[in-house]
């Protein structure tokens, strides 16, 4: 029996990473594992997804996904005064880029409201993280992710006495390593090639690096994963499933905006660019006029985050989205991104995965029987 569906009682071990919580009920309702990404909620969105969630999930298992970084500078209390808190450059650079772009500035009476309701959505400091953590603990979750960072011991034990598996986003094995000696019950091996926050190193690489220092603890390959064919790498490489991201930004359940999901079905894998543009840390991001304004030689460096997030979200995002203004237009995702053309169901995409994986099991099976009869 494969340990991750055994752990959690699922029926293939596909584990999604979404901030949407119609992907989380429809992956767990298709025998997968829906996780919900609580970085972009406060506490009152937090508890009405989970609510939702509850309702519509039929008693599958699911998790959630929170943000506990290492470094971070603080952001201070859920309301912000944006004027003190970003420096007066950083802000200039972005509004005169989308002042010259034509793109209208917020409502002068509005902006204000417009940026605190949306910051308040936002968690970042360890305490806003452990608020959300106690929140979602009074729901019949199954596991909690550590997006950034290991999660400390105690905080595992404490996880693990509601018996409540703990996991980690790990993309170098000397990470992986610290969070199996933390406690965590598997680890999330995530190659360059992911959407959002990622590392360097190629899935490819990556897997059984992490496999081997980790071992016996389960592994998921995570990076790149989006049809069968890469699910059978990952489980070639030694991982015992898949943790997926971007794949689910195509679905027609999804979050992301019909002209955000033109813009990937128009892309290439090398459009999905790795900058610090829009949270301060490297992170997989469409390509837009905002990332490549900041890879020229005038461009100040990205603030540490979560400034530059806020700065993206408050200054560049509400703004851009408000008219859709398209080249500006940006979503983190990775480079599979240039595999996806059309928009298709949470269940398709699981069902073909599922498909795929059985023909590359017949094609290798193909091979070893050729070889061993030879
Ligand atoms: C839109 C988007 C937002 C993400 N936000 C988070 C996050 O808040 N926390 C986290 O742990 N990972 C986040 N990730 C990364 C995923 O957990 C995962 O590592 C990645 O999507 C896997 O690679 P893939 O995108 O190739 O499937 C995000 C990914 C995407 C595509």
């Amino acid at each position: 029996m494969n340990p991750l569906c055994d752990m959690f009682g699922i029926d293939v071990p596909i584990f999604a990473f979404s901030h949407c919580r119609d992907v989380v009920v429809e992956v767990s309702k298709a025998g997968g594992l829906g996780v919900l990404g609580m970085a972009r909620m406060g506490p009152q969105r937090l508890r009405e997804e989970l609510r939702w969630i509850d309702d519509h999930i039929g008693g599958r298992p699911y998790g959630i996904d929170i943000l506990m970084p290492s470094t971070y500078a603080p952001a201070g209390a859920r309301k912000f005064d944006l004027d003190n808190l970003l420096p007066e450059t950083e802000v200039a650079f972005v509004r005169q880029l989308l002042d010259a772009a034509g793109v209208p500035p917020l409502p002068d009476q509005e902006r204000e409201t417009i940026i605190n309701n949306l910051l308040r959505e936002l968690s970042f400091t360890p305490e806003e993280s452990m608020e959300m953590l106690d929140i979602a603990m009074e729901h019949p979750i199954s596991l909690v992710v550590s997006a950034l960072g290991s999660p400390d011991r105690e905080l595992v034990s404490h996880i693990h006495t509601r018996g409540i598996k703990v996991a980690a986003l790990a993309g170098k094995p000397k990470h992986a390593v610290k969070h199996k000696q933390n406690g965590c019950d598997f680890v999330i091996a995530v190659g360059t090639e992911a959407g959002g926050h990622t590392g360097t190193v190629s899935s490819m690489v990556l897997w059984p690096r992490v496999v081997d220092a980790v071992a016996p603890l389960p592994v998921l390959g995570a990076g790149g994963v989006g049809r069968g064919r890469q699910f059978a790498a990952a489980l070639a490489l030694g991982c015992e499933g898949v943790w997926c991201g971007s794949v689910w930004l195509q679905t027609a359940q999804s979050e992301v905006t019909a002209p955000i999901k033109e813009k990937m079905f128009a892309a290439e894998p090398e459009d999905a660019v790795l900058t610090r543009s829009v949270t301060g840390k490297p992170c997989r991001t469409l390509r837009s006029a905002f990332t490549d304004a900041y890879d020229l030689p005038d461009a100040p460096a990205p603030l540490p985050a979560p400034l530059q997030n806020i700065l993206w979200w408050a200054e560049g995002r509400t703004r851009v989205e408000r008219v859709t203004a398209k080249d500006y237009l940006t979503y983190p995702v990775g480079q599979l991104v240039g595999d996806m053309h059309q928009q298709r169901s949470v269940r398709e995409v699981i069902h073909s995965m599922m498909d795929e994986l059985l023909e590359s099991h017949e094609h290798i099976n193909t091979f070893v029987d050729e070889q061993s009869s030879a």
